[in-house]
């Protein structure tokens, strides 16, 4: 079941940025900033360990998505598309109805399963991921 996450559940969240993005990573202080921050993190555990995450910064009437992620050993089970409900739910209970997000344009399971959440790309930040270029995708509930 999604929960939202607390400061405690950060370890875990650590583990899976290592394993999902390598050098890429965000480290512990990374999160714990953005945490203190006042993002919002929501997470699905698995014996008692986050398996899969999603964190988001709320600003004004509009949420950041900074980052989705699941242990490879459980994708393909709905979990991203689940933590993505969860947030937009959460959002629109706070008259929050924007939400966007940056996506490695090569990233074709993540392009995927924004598009299929309902994402619209519009823009392109070029070079943005070490030479790699980042679309901007967006998703207006209020249009929806
Ligand atoms: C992208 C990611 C979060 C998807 O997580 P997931 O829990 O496996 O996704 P879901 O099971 O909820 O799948 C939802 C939809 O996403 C798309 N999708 C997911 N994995 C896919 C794959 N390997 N290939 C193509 N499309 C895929 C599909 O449209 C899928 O719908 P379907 O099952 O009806 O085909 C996961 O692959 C991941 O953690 N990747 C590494 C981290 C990452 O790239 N995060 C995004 C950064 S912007």
């Amino acid at each position: 079941m999604t929960q939202l996450l607390t400061r405690a559940d950060l370890d875990d969240v650590c583990v899976i940025e290592k394993e999902c993005f390598g050098k890429d990573a965000w480290n512990f202080n990374m999160l714990l900033g953005e945490y203190d921050g006042g993002s919002v993190f929501f997470g699905i555990k698995h014996c008692d360990k986050v398996v899969a995450y999603i964190c988001a910064r709320l600003i004004f009437d509009e949420a950041d998505i900074n980052n989705v992620a699941v242990l490879p050993q459980f994708r393909k089970q709905g979990m991203a598309q689940k933590l993505i409900q969860t947030l937009v739910d959460f959002c629109m209970q706070k008259n929050i109805k924007k939400f966007t997000l940056e996506v490695n344009a090569n990233n074709l399971p993540a392009k995927n399963l924004y598009q299929k959440m309902g994402f619209e790309s519009c823009g392109v930040r070029k070079g943005y991921y070490h030479g790699e270029d980042a679309e901007i995708m967006w998703l207006d509930k209020e249009q929806n």
